[in-house]
């Protein structure tokens, strides 16, 4: 296994679409493993491809406080949501930004696991969330997006100067 590195906000690799896996292989599997060894050294909720630089369906969550419920979703797709939630994210590409974004607060997801069998699972609450944030990675989004134009300003700028500190 392997600990990935993770793109940081501006990086405009964050905002590639993801594909379609038409195959869960040997290699998607070693994927899987290193997202979520890189997720739990973090440490974070919720990891997707996108973030490690891989362009395809794919993200990891464990939103339990003891860190052995890892759910892997491959080519996940919403099929029904509900309800609608203020709640806190953060992200592993925006490290230190916490910032409230409405999303649905129940969702019923479908995807395949890392044995490439097809699964539905109704979410809500903290779970839900997750899920959602992760699969607007895939999709180029990132969280920051659905704050204002100021807060979005700030927070690059903020960021960038935080890179050239560290550099
Ligand atoms: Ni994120």
């Amino acid at each position: 296994m392997a600990i990935l590195k993770i793109l940081q906000y501006p990086d405009e690799r964050l905002h590639k679409v993801a594909v379609k896996v038409n195959a869960v292989t040997d290699s998607t599997r070693k994927l899987v493993k290193d997202m979520a060894e890189t997720m739990y050294a973090a440490p974070g909720v919720g990891l997707a491809a996108t973030q490690v630089d891989v362009h395809q369906r794919i993200i990891v969550v464990d939103t339990s406080e003891t860190n052995n419920n890892l759910l892997v979703f491959i080519n996940p797709e919403i099929i029904s949501m509900s309800g609608e939630s203020d709640c806190e994210e953060g992200c592993l590409s925006v490290p230190g930004i916490y910032d409230k974004v409405r999303r649905a607060e129940r969702i019923t997801v479908k995807a395949q696991n890392a044995k490439g069998e097809a699964f539905t699972l109704e979410a809500a609450g903290l779970l839900a969330v997750c899920i959602q944030h992760e699969m607007d990675h895939l999709l180029g989004k990132v969280f920051v997006e659905y704050l204002s134009q100021l807060k979005q300003t700030r927070i690059r700028a903020k960021l960038k100067k935080r890179l050239r500190e560290t550099m």
